[in-house]
């Protein structure tokens, strides 16, 4: 069952721009590229960084704790086969929503 949450004004996450929010009790990073609009969980998989606050170059964002990079768009690590988790996005009416499940 979906479970769209609005999180953000569109332009709040410009294009290039990453976005950290809170959905579903969970950090959420936002990300938009070229590509569109891409959501991942907000917590980097080595420690808990905050990749929402990562930097963004094409569809890879760097972990800004100790440089790890994620392909935005599977959440896949870029030298293992790690992965963070990946939510649907969309955009309606200038606002930006995230298909976060609800954890019991
Ligand atoms: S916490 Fe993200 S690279 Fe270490």
């Amino acid at each position: 069952m979906s479970n769209w949450i609005d999180v953000a004004a569109a332009a709040d996450c410009e294009l290039g721009q990453t976005l950290e929010v809170v959905a579903a009790k969970r950090m959420v990073a936002i990300y938009h590229t070229k590509d569109g609009y891409f959501a991942t969980d907000g917590m980097c998989a080595h420690q808990g960084g905050p990749i929402g606050q990562g930097e963004l170059c094409g569809n890879i964002v760097t972990c800004p704790w100790h440089g790890w990079q994620y392909d935005v768009t599977t959440g896949k690590h870029q030298l293992s086969s790690i992965h963070l988790d990946c939510f649907p996005v969309k955009v309606e009416e200038g606002r930006i929503l995230v298909d976060v499940p609800v954890e019991d």
